[in-house]
């Protein structure tokens, strides 16, 4: 087998493309044969020593991908080799194979190419689990998402529309606003060039969003919270922007305003049956075509430097996925 190494966590210039040689799996895993691998946010940070998990060293990054099972370990009998999975276990992905434990493997049905799947669990299970869950929302209700063309962004769009609320997308280009419109939100907000408390204002007729969904953090978080409607839910998924936030507390205050955190990796962990029946819905979603992952562009694993710049330089419109 083959993969892109971190031995020294100090960035993507040091990643080598290495031959390995192709594991045994364990009790409780399976040997996967990777046919696609998305880049989520925390494979950039991984590879910087950045991320809340630290793998031990060597690693292979990769934390989520789609591929055909090729052997089981001892124990394994819900999954059998010549299966179709898609996993998402932090590290692994950007290879030729991987060891992964069975129990995180989702089996795909007839139907569901490696692409989509590889681009699937990470941002619809986060964005339901904070809108539906953690955020309560309720048909009708208005929900504005920030960083809205990225890989959990469109998931969020997706989502709020099929749970029939009014989705105000916000991005910082006008060509990633389209790319919401396109994706079923209402409205749009370029908050590259526009205000973005004017431009709340304007598009709620001065109430602000029941639903604040903010995986950007940085400089837009402040103004975001201060446009949240009355009993507004503000959802913290994470800081893309950088800098991690400071809000005056005497803003949930005065709109009787809710901040709340959304941990999805720590829900599936503490709470594995809600997001078993989670997953189950979500997969029915894609099913019925409610649902289904924006893909950027796919590029081959050996440009894997290439595609960390594109979503490192805020290029990427949905996700970007890397191909066996
Ligand atoms: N809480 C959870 O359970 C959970 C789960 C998954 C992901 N996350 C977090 O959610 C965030 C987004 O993840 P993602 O995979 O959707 O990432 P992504 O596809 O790269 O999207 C992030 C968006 O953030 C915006 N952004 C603003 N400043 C940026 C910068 N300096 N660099 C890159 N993007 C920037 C970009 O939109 P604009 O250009 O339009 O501003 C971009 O589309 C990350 O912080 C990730 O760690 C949290």
């Amino acid at each position: 087998m083959q993969a892109w190494l971190c031995e020294n966590p100090v960035g993507v210039e040091a990643l080598n493309w290495k031959e390995l040689p192709t594991p045994t799996p364990g009790p409780g895993e399976v040997l996967i044969e990777i046919q696609a691998a998305s880049l989520n946010f925390p494979d950039l940070l991984i590879v910087q020593n950045k991320y809340q998990m630290k793998p031990a060293l060597p690693f292979v990054p990769g934390s989520e991908y789609a591929g055909v099972i090729r052997a089981v370990g001892e124990g394994v009998t819900q999954l059998k080799p010549g299966q179709s999975v898609a996993c998402l276990s932090g590290t692994g992905g950007f290879g030729t194979h991987t060891l992964a434990p069975a129990k995180l493997c989702m089996p795909l049905p007839p139907g569901f190419p490696a692409v989509d799947a590889a681009a699937f669990i990470m941002t619809y299970a986060t964005s339901h689990h904070a809108l539906i869950d953690r955020g309560q929302l309720k048909t009708g209700e208005t929900v504005l998402i920030l960083g809205a063309a990225g890989g959990v962004g469109t998931a969020a769009i997706q989502i709020a529309k099929a749970a029939g609320a009014r989705v105000i997308a916000a991005a910082s280009t006008d060509e990633k606003c389209a790319l919401c419109k396109a994706q079923g939100a209402d409205a749009t907000i370029n908050y590259g060039r526009d205000n973005l408390r004017e431009a709340i204002k304007a598009l709620t007729d001065g109430k602000g969003p029941d639903v604040i969904y903010d995986p950007v953090g940085g400089e837009l978080a402040e103004p975001a919270f201060r446009s949240i409607a009355w009993r507004g839910r503000y959802l913290v998924i994470g800081f893309a922007g950088g800098p991690i936030p400071n809000l005056p507390l005497n803003l949930p205050l005065l709109k009787g305003a809710s901040l709340v955190g959304v941990f999805w990796g720590d829900f599936a962990r503490r709470e594995p049956q809600a997001n078993a029946a989670m997953m189950s819905e979500l997969a029915n979603w894609y099913a019925q075509g409610r649902i289904k992952p924006v893909i950027d562009c796919t590029m081959p694993m050996s440009e894997l430097k290439a595609a960390y710049a594109r979503m490192g330089s805020r290029a990427v419109m949905g996700k970007l996925v890397m191909v066996n």
